[in-house]
C-alpha cells in the first residue's frame, strides 16, 4: 500500500480528533452492553473490585431512565456547560458516554467514512481503471434507470397548495427533487463515462440547480421571514460541513468542489437580498428595486473587467485553485472561481423572480383549470407549442454551438431551457400530480453524491486532482465494477446525508443563540489546539532527522 506524500497537519488533526471519539464510542457500546445484558451476579472478579463505585453510577442511570431517557439526556446535555462536557469526555465519564452514545456513534461513523475516502483515493490499496465512453451504453443505462424508476416509483401526490389550499398547481417539492434527481444522474454518468459530448447540457443542469437555489431560498425567506442566526448556521452547516472535512482529510482546495462555494455564495446573496430591509419585502416597488440592484451588482462584479479580481483577491486563500495538470498550472488562482461563478451569475436572480411571481401564476393557473374545456385547451396548446418552438430554436442555435462559444452565451440564455422545462412539466394536472420518488430520493442527496463521486466512485489520486480515473474493485469487469462501486457509493452518500443532519441537530441548537456561539467558539478552539499539536508532530521527524 503506497501512501501518496507525507501527512499534512490537517490530516494529523483529523486523526487526533477521530481516535479519541472512536475509542469513546466503542467503550460506550461496551458499557451499554454490560448494562443491558448482564445481571451483577455474572460479573467477574475484576468487575467485583469496581463494583463499589459503580453502584453509585448505576443509581444515576436509574434516575435517568426513570425520567425518560431521551428527554432528560437532551436537557442534561443542554444544561451542562461545554467545559464540563469536555472534561467528562476526556476523563471517559461513564454516564456521559452512555448519554451520548448515539452522538459518538455518528461522529465515529462519519470519521470512518472519511477514512474510507482516503483509502480509496490516496492509497494504492485498490486499483484504478480508465474511463471509456460508448454512447450506446450511456443511453442504455440512463433509459434503463428511467424505466426502472417509472415502473417502481411513480407516485401520485395529494399535497395542498401553500397559498390557496387547493391541490398543488405550480412548483412543488416533489417535482423539484425529481428534477434535481434526473439531472444529477446524468451529471454523474457524464463524469463516470467521460461523456464530453453532453458538456453543454451539463452546464444547463448546473444552472438549473442554481435557479432552484434562488427559487427555494427566496420562497422560504419570503414566506417564513426567518432570518435568525440559528437558521443561518444550519444552512451553512448543511452546505459546507461535509465538504470542509473532505478538504482537510484529502488535502484539497475548497474550489475542487466548486458546486459548494457557488451555492454558498448564491444562498448568501438571496439571504442578503431578502434580509436587508426585510420589513418592506411585501411592497412591490421595494422588491422590484431589490431585484434590479441584484442585477446591477452582478453586472458590476462580473461584467466590468478587473472588479472581480479586486473584490475576491482577499479571499484567494479560500477560493483559489491550482490544477495540478501541467497545461493548466499557469492560470491565475482565481480563474476557476471566476469561470464557475460567472457561468451562473444571473440565473439565481431569475429563480427569485419566478418565486416572487409564483403566487400570481398559481392563481392564474387555478383560474385556467376551472375555465371551460375549449378555452383551456386552446390556451394550454398554445403554451405547449410555443414552449416547444422556443426549446427547438434554443437547441438548434445555441445548444449545438461548440463548448467555448456556448459558454460565452450561457449566462444570458440558460433561463430559456429552464423555463421551457417548467412549462412542459406543469402543463397538465396529471403531470403536476405525479412524480417519480426513486429519482426524487436521489435528488435529496445531490450534494453528497456530488462530493463523494470524486473519491469513492471515481479517483483523483493526488491533492486537487480532477477525477480522471475510475475506482476499480474488480479489474477486467468494468460493468460489475460499476455496479459494486455505485452501490457502495450511493449507500455512503446517503449515510453522510443522514449523519450531517444528526450532527447538525447536536451541534447547532435551534433556539439558543448563546449556546450556538459557545459551540462555535469551542469548535474553533478545539480545532486550533488540534492543529497546533499536529503542526508540532509533523515537524518532529524533521528536527530529529
Ligand atoms: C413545475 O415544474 C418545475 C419543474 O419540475 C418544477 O420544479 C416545479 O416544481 C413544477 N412545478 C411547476 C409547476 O413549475
Ligand atoms: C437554499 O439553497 C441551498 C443551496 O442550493 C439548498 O441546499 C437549500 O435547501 C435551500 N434552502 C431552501 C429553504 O430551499
Amino acid at each position: 500500500m503506497v501512501v501518496s506524500g507525507p501527512l499534512t497537519p490537517g490530516q494529523v488533526s483529523f486523526l487526533l480528533g477521530f481516535f479519541p471519539v472512536l475509542v469513546a464510542w466503542i467503550y460506550s457500546e461496551m458499557l451499554e452492553y454490560r448494562r443491558s445484558s448482564s445481571p451483577p451476579k455474572v460479573h467477574s472478579d475484576i468487575n467485583l473490585v469496581e463494583l463499589g463505585n459503580e453502584t453509585v453510577k448505576e443509581d444515576d442511570r436509574a434516575v435517568l431512565l426513570e425520567g425518560g431517557l431521551t428527554k432528560s439526556t437532551s436537557v442534561k446535555f443542554l444544561n451542562a456547560s461545554i467545559r464540563t462536557n469536555l472534561i467528562r469526555f476526556i476523563t471517559m465519564d461513564e454516564t456521559f458516554l452512555l448519554e451520548n452514545r448515539a452522538l459518538l456513534k455518528a461522529m465515529s461513523e462519519f470519521g470512518a467514512i472519511l477514512a474510507y475516502f482516503y483509502l480509496c483515493d490516496r492509497t494504492n490499496l485498490f486499483s484504478e481503471s480508465k474511463k471509456s465512453y460508448s454512447r450506446d451504453l450511456f443511453l442504455f443505462l440512463y433509459i434503463l434507470f428511467i424505466i426502472a424508476s417509472a415502473m417502481t416509483s411513480l407516485t401520485k401526490h395529494h399535497d395542498k397548495s401553500a397559498f390557496s389550499g387547493k391541490s398543488i398547481l405550480y412548483l412543488n417539492r416533489h417535482q423539484t427533487e425529481e428534477w434535481k434527481g434526473w439531472m444529477q444522474v446524468l451529471f454523474l454518468m457524464y463524469h463516470y463515462f467521460a461523456a464530453s459530448e453532453i458538456y453543454n447540457a451539463i452546464r444547463v443542469f448546473i444552472a438549473a440547480y442554481v435557479w432552484m437555489t434562488g427559487f427555494g431560498n427566496f420562497s422560504y425567506y419570503y414566506i417564513r421571514k426567518d432570518f435568525s442566526l440559528a437558521r443561518f448556521a444550519q444552512m451553512m452547516w448543511r452546505l459546507n460541513f461535509f465538504v470542509a472535512f473532505c478538504c482537510i482529510v484529502l488535502n484539497n482546495d475548497y474550489m475542487l468542489y466548486y458546486i459548494c462555494p457557488m451555492h454558498t455564495l448564491f444562498t448568501l446573496m438571496v439571504y442578503g437580498t431578502l434580509g436587508i430591509f426585510s420589513k418592506y419585502n411585501e411592497i412591490g416597488s421595494v422588491m422590484a428595486m431589490k431585484l434590479i440592484s441584484c442585477f446591477l451588482m452582478v453586472i458590476l462584479i462580473w461584467e466590468v473587467p478587473g472588479v472581480f479580481e479586486l473584490l475576491w483577491a482577499p479571499l484567494t486563500f479560500l477560493l483559489g485553485y491550482k490544477d495540478p495538470e501541467p497545461s493548466k498550472a499557469n492560470l491565475p488562482l482565481l480563474h476557476e472561481w471566476h469561470f464557475r461563478s460567472g457561468l451562473d451569475r444571473y440565473i439565481w436572480i431569475i429563480g427569485m423572480i419566478y418565486a416572487y411571481l409564483h403566487p400570481t401564476i398559481e392563481r392564474w393557473m387555478e383560474k385556467l383549470e376551472e375555465s371551460e374545456t375549449k378555452r383551456r385547451f386552446v390556451i394550454k396548446t398554445s403554451i405547449v407549442s410555443s414552449s416547444l418552438v422556443v426549446g427547438y430554436l434554443w437547441y438548434e442555435y445555441i445548444y449545438k454551438l461548440d463548448k467555448l462559444s456556448y459558454n460565452k452565451l450561457h449566462p444570458y440564455t440558460s433561463w430559456i431551457p429552464i423555463t421551457v422545462y417548467i412549462c412542459l412539466r406543469n402543463c397538465t394536472q396529471q403531470l403536476r400530480n405525479y412524480s417519480l420518488t426513486l429519482i426524487a430520493w436521489l435528488g435529496k442527496i445531490t450534494l453528497e453524491t456530488y462530493i463523494s463521486q470524486i473519491h469513492i466512485w471515481l479517483r483523483s489520486g493526488i491533492p486537487n486532482g480532477q477525477p480522471k480515473w475510475l475506482l476499480s474493485f474488480i479489474p477486467d469487469y468494468p460493468l460489475l465494477n460499476f455496479l459494486l462501486t455505485t452501490a457502495i457509493y450511493l449507500l455512503l452518500s446517503y449515510r453522510v446525508f443522514d449523519l450531517t443532519n444528526v450532527l447538525k441537530s447536536a451541534f447547532v441548537p435551534t433556539k439558543d443563540n448563546k449556546r450556538l456561539l459557545h459551540n462555535l467558539i469551542a469548535g474553533v478552539a478545539i480545532s486550533f489546539c488540534l492543529y497546533f499539536i499536529s503542526l508540532i508532530l509533523v515537524h518532529i521527524p524533521r528536527f530529529s532527522g
